[in-house]
C-alpha cells in the first residue's frame, strides 16, 4: 500500500512511498482509509519520529477485513478511528476500542475530524462537571479542539466565553455558540466556573487567576508554546479562591471512546455539530497543505485518500 512515512531527508519530514500492508493481530480489523485530518500535535511531532514511521492519529474509512476474534466493526461498516500513528496510509488497523461507527452515507471528510478534535473537546469538557448555567472559558476558541468545545459547551447550557487573538474570527465563534469573545483571559469581566485551555503558558496562568471557588481548569493543549510560570500568591486559597483545581489531560489515556465518537459522528452527520472542515485536498498534497507559509484558516484541513500514485 501507499503511505506517508517519516523521512528526515525531505524538508517536510515526509515522503509518500510503498510500504507493506499492516499485519492484523487477533483483535484488529483492517480499514481502507478514505480521509484523514492532521492535528497540531501530529505535525509538531514529525521531526522527533523515527524514519519510516507512518504518522497520524485519526482516519475515517471502511472495514475491509474483520478482526479474527470476532470483535470490533463488521465488514463494510464505515468508521472513524483513533491512533496513535498509522493513519496517513491507504489501510490501517483498528480495534473495537479505537473506532466510532459513522452513519450510513456520512461524508468521510467530516467524519475524519471526530477522533482527536471533537472527542478531546467532549472529554475535556466533561472534566469540568455540569456546566448548565455556568460560565466557561474556552482558551483558544479558534483551535480545532476549541471550535468543538465552544459548540458543545453552549449546547450543554454554559455561558461560553471564547478567546482569539484575531478580531475577524469573532463572528465565527459567536455563530458557533460563544456568548462573548475576548482576546485574552486578562479581558475577562468576571470569574468563570471552568476553563478548557488549548493554549497553555501565560494564558493558563492568567485564566487560573479568574477561576471561581470550586472551579477547574483543564490543561488540554499548549498551542502557545510557552512556559507556565506561577508567581508567589497565584496558588493561594482564600474566601474568593478556595478549592480551585488544575488538571492535565491526554486523549490517548482515555478509555471507552467508541460510543462518544459514534455520537459525535451522528451529531455532525445530522447537522447539529459543525465539523469546521475548512479545506479538502488530495492526500498527495499533504506537505504543501501544511507547509510553512501555506494559507491557513481556522478549522481542519482534511486529506482524501485516493489510490493513484503521485
Ligand atoms: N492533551 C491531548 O490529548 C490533546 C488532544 C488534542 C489536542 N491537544 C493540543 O491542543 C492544542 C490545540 O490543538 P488544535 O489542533 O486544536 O490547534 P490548532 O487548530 O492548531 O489551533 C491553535 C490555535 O491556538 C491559537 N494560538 C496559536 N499560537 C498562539 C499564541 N502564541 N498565543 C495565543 N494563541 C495562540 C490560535 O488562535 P488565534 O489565532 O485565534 O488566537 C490557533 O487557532 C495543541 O497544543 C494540541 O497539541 C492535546
Amino acid at each position: 500500500m501507499l503511505a506517508w512515512t517519516v523521512d528526515h531527508s525531505s524538508p517536510s519530514h515526509l515522503s509518500l512511498r510503498e510500504v507493506p500492508d499492516p499485519v492484523p493481530g487477533p483483535h484488529d480489523a483492517v480499514i481502507q482509509v478514505q480521509a484523514f485530518a492532521p492535528n497540531h500535535g501530529d505535525l509538531e511531532g514529525l521531526p522527533s519520529l523515527p524514519d519510516g514511521t507512518i504518522p497520524g492519529w485519526d482516519a475515517a474509512g471502511v472495514v475491509v477485513a474483520e478482526a479474527a476474534d470476532g470483535t470490533g466493526p463488521r465488514l463494510g461498516q464505515a468508521v472513524t478511528s483513533l491512533g496513535p500513528g498509522s493513519a496517513w496510509a491507504q489501510r490501517r488497523l483498528v480495534t473495537a476500542e479505537s473506532v466510532g461507527i459513522t452513519p450510513a452515507g456520512a461524508d468521510p471528510n467530516a467524519m475524519s475530524v471526530v477522533p482527536v478534535a471533537a472527542t478531546s473537546a467532549l472529554r475535556g469538557l466533561r472534566r469540568l462537571g455540569p456546566v448548565l448555567g455556568r460560565r466557561v472559558l474556552v482558551l483558544g476558541g479558534t483551535s480545532a479542539v476549541g471550535l468543538f468545545a465552544v459548540q458543545l459547551a453552549a449546547r450543554s447550557g454554559a455561558e461560553v466565553v471564547a478567546t482569539t487573538r484575531n478580531p475577524a474570527a469573532r463572528e465565527r465563534l459567536v455563530a458557533l455558540g460563544a456568548h462573548e469573545v475576548i482576546a485574552s483571559p486578562s479581558d475577562l469581566s468576571g470569574d468563570v466556573s471552568g476553563v478548557l485551555d488549548l493554549l497553555g503558558g501565560s494564558h493558563l496562568v492568567r485564566a487560573f487567576a479568574r477561576l471561581a471557588p470550586g472551579g477547574t481548569l483543564v490543561a488540554l493543549g499548549h498551542a502557545a508554546g510557552e512556559e507556565e510560570r506561577f508567581g508567589y500568591g497565584d496558588l493561594f486559597g482564600d474566601a474568593n479562591r478556595h478549592d480551585r483545581s488544575l488538571t492535565t489531560y491526554f486523549l490517548g489515556a482515555e478509555t471507552g471512546l467508541g460510543p462518544d465518537m459514534t455520537w459525535l459522528a451522528t451529531e455532525i452527520h445530522e447537522g447539529r455539530l459543525d465539523p469546521a472542515v475548512t479545506a479538502v485536498r488530495s492526500w498527495q498534497d499533504l506537505p504543501h497543505a501544511f507547509a510553512a507559509g501555506a494559507q491557513r484558516s481556522y478549522g481542519k484541513i482534511v486529506l482524501t485518500v485516493d489510490r493513484t500514485r503521485p
